[in-house]
């Protein structure tokens, strides 16, 4: 979603700026803005992308020094360069992420200003510049004494030709991070935008601002009293945010998937002595053998790793409840949490707006809450009580593939070390040891047939509706499978249980329709392809993704040679992976930014 980035030092802003924003693309928006100051001040918007913006520069607009900038993902006001961010009302100029809630009433009380944009940022800016009038008032005094009026989430950057030496930013629910260089200060929404110039960086905390100068920053809280920041090395480098020879960030994702999980499992799954650690989840064995219920809390991508683990901590914690939440629904339901509860929070971003809200409802109420989270430093990784960083590195497509490998392997070593508390026979432990040891070389080998599933994907890449289905373990697969290829081909595709198909979605089967079904040699074989057969006998064109040597009557078999019995979904979830980005591609999609998506839904 919006993206912010600032610069005060002695380069070109406006360079660097515009380096920034297109790191940030990845997140998903659709116009773009900055604003540069220093003898005089320039301005420039433009609906699109990054590359548009940088059309408006000529040689008479490059101002040197200072500047903030923005890309925007329409909230407010459709996407136009009107309503493009920064909104410059008096004195100020203004970029925001989130969503200031009482914008309307807000308005009202300023009525001697004349708005120009659909857009509640203007609202702030205009409320700050009212306040900025007044004698002695500096632009940081103006920006705190306007927060405390607003109501909703805010990461904001602000600058003034008054004071055209700083810019001025805070956060509130909406990640802001201040990149320290040598003389000179970086400010962006994401460590992606930072990383080319500094690694020293201070992680805003919600209700802080700061002051941000040529190689000095203050922070302060919303009263003004200074706060002591803390100065973090931003552990990511700028290989991992490059595409490297890929053609999409997509595929590379995928591809880098057997890496990705070995980093996952490193130090946590020690083979040789048979034993797991996971050193963050701050949980002794008292307190994981106490453990009865467990909440899984994620949106998209996350929440089906989250489906999917349930199956496997189902069967060896067999004295645990699991309940697996969408965010977005949890956040608004009543309902009861009972007695030895804990949640577990999964989020690649570790910023999405709906978990975040999950997690602040579960602290209100005294649940332990865990982190399965991608982003280091993020904020959910931040408020929650222990948990485990995936670290599958910096996931820059839109359509998570690698985090879900890691997100899945993690939570099921969450559950396998509560399962050891609770006295699990170490046998069961082993196998699944093992077969996280060859897990990471089985996906390697199955990633390598990558241009066979280029092949297949091209039988399917013309039709607009597909059905994907799976039963057990193979069904959050479905459900995953489905939302990639609908996110980044656009074809209709619907994730099904594949018993439930013929309570409704086998009347749609006819020749506009292909149908995925996964096939697991070890776990309902004969049930899954009973659904199959039935999709046949209706003139349907069945792909099967199956891990068994069996006789598959489908239209088309894919069959992966694996030797894991309990694993198997994540190898087979990768085939799908594979098939979705070769479809999306070879209709020519934009498949690292998916139309009107999002990496990180920082607003509900
Ligand atoms: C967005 C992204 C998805 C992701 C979901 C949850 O919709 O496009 O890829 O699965 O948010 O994000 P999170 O960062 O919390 O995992």
């Amino acid at each position: 979603m919006c993206g912010i980035v600032g610069y005060v030092g002695p380069k070109k802003a406006q360079e660097v700026l515009l380096e920034g924003l297109k790191r940030l693309e990845y997140r998903g928006y659709d116009s773009a803005g900055i604003v540069t100051v220093s003898s005089g001040i320039t301005q420039l918007r433009a609906k699109g992308k990054v590359a548009e913006l940088e059309q408006k520069i000529t040689d008479d607009n490059t101002n040197d020094g200072v500047g903030i900038g923005h890309t925007r993902w329409a909230t407010h006001g459709e996407p136009s360069e009107r309503n493009a961010h920064p909104h410059h009302v008096g004195d100020v100029y203004l970029v925001h992420n989130g969503i200031i809630e009482n914008y309307k009433e807000l308005k009202q009380q300023l009525a001697e200003y004349e708005f120009v944009s659909d857009t509640d940022t203007e609202v702030l800016a205009a409320l700050i510049d009212s306040l900025y009038k007044r004698e002695d008032v500096k632009l940081e005094n103006a920006v705190t004494q306007a927060l405390k009026l607003v109501e909703g989430t805010y990461g904001i950057a602000a600058l003034s030709p008054k004071e055209p030496h700083k810019v001025v930013v805070a956060r509130k629910g909406s990640p802001l991070i201040v990149g320290v260089g040598d003389g000179e200060t970086l400010v962006a929404s994401d460590a992606a935008a930072l990383i080319a110039h500094t690694d020293n960086a201070i992680y805003l905390k919600d209700g802080e601002l700061a002051v941000c100068t040529a190689g000095n920053v203050e922070v302060m809280n919303l009263d003004e009293q200074p706060v002591s920041a803390i100065v973090e090395k931003i552990e990511t480098n700028l290989e991992a945010i490059e595409k490297q020879g890929y053609d999409h960030f997509l595929i590379k994702e995928i591809m880098e998937q057997p890496d990705t999980l070995r980093s996952t499992l490193s130090g946590r799954v020690v083979k040789e002595q048979g034993l797991l650690r996971l050193g963050g989840l701050n949980m002794n064995e008292e307190e994981l053998r106490a453990v009865k219920n467990i909440f899984i809390v994620a949106c998209g991508t996350a929440s089906y790793a989250g489906q999917l683990a349930s199956y496997y901590i189902e069967q060896f914690c067999d004295d645990v409840t699991i309940r697996n939440e969408v965010a977005s629904e949890l956040r608004y339901r009543s309902f009861n949490v009972p007695e030895n509860s804990i949640a577990i929070f999964v989020s690649q971003s570790g910023e999405t707006a709906d978990t975040r809200a999950c997690l602040q409802e579960m602290k209100s109420r005294g649940v332990r809450c865990l982190g399965i989270v991608n982003a280091v430093g993020s904020t959910i990784a931040r408020e929650v009580d222990g948990g485990v960083y995936v670290h599958a590195g910096p996931e820059i497509s839109v359509a998570s593939t690698k985090a879900f490998t890691s997100q899945v392997s993690a939570l099921v070593l969450v559950g396998l070390v509560m399962a050891q508390a609770k006295g699990v026979d170490q046998e069961l432990v082993n196998q699944y040891i093992d077969e996280f040891d060859a897990l990471p070389d089985e996906l390697e080998k199955t990633l390598a047939r990558h241009e066979e599933f280029q092949a297949i994907a091209k039988k399917y890449e013309r039709y607009d509706n597909a059905i994907y289905m799976g039963r057990d373990t193979m069904f959050p697969v479905a459900l995953e499978g489905a939302l990639k290829l609908k996110e980044t081909s656009y074809i209709h595709t619907e994730g099904q249980a594949a018993g439930e198909l013929k309570h409704g979605s086998i009347a749609l089967v006819d020749d506009r329709f292909f149908e995925v079904a996964f096939i697991d040699e070890h776990r309902l074989f004969e049930k899954t392809m009973s659904n199959v057969i039935e999709v046949n006998a209706r003139g349907g064109h069945v792909l099967a993704i199956t891990n068994s040597p069996r006789d598959i009557d489908a239209e088309t078999v894919v069959r992966v040679e694996s030797q894991l019995q309990l694993l198997t979904p994540l190898v087979l979830n990768v085939v799908s992976q594979l098939f979705a980005y070769y479809i999306a591609v070879a209709r020519g999609n934009d498949v690292d930014q998916p139309r009107n998506l999002a990496k990180s839904v920082t607003v509900e």
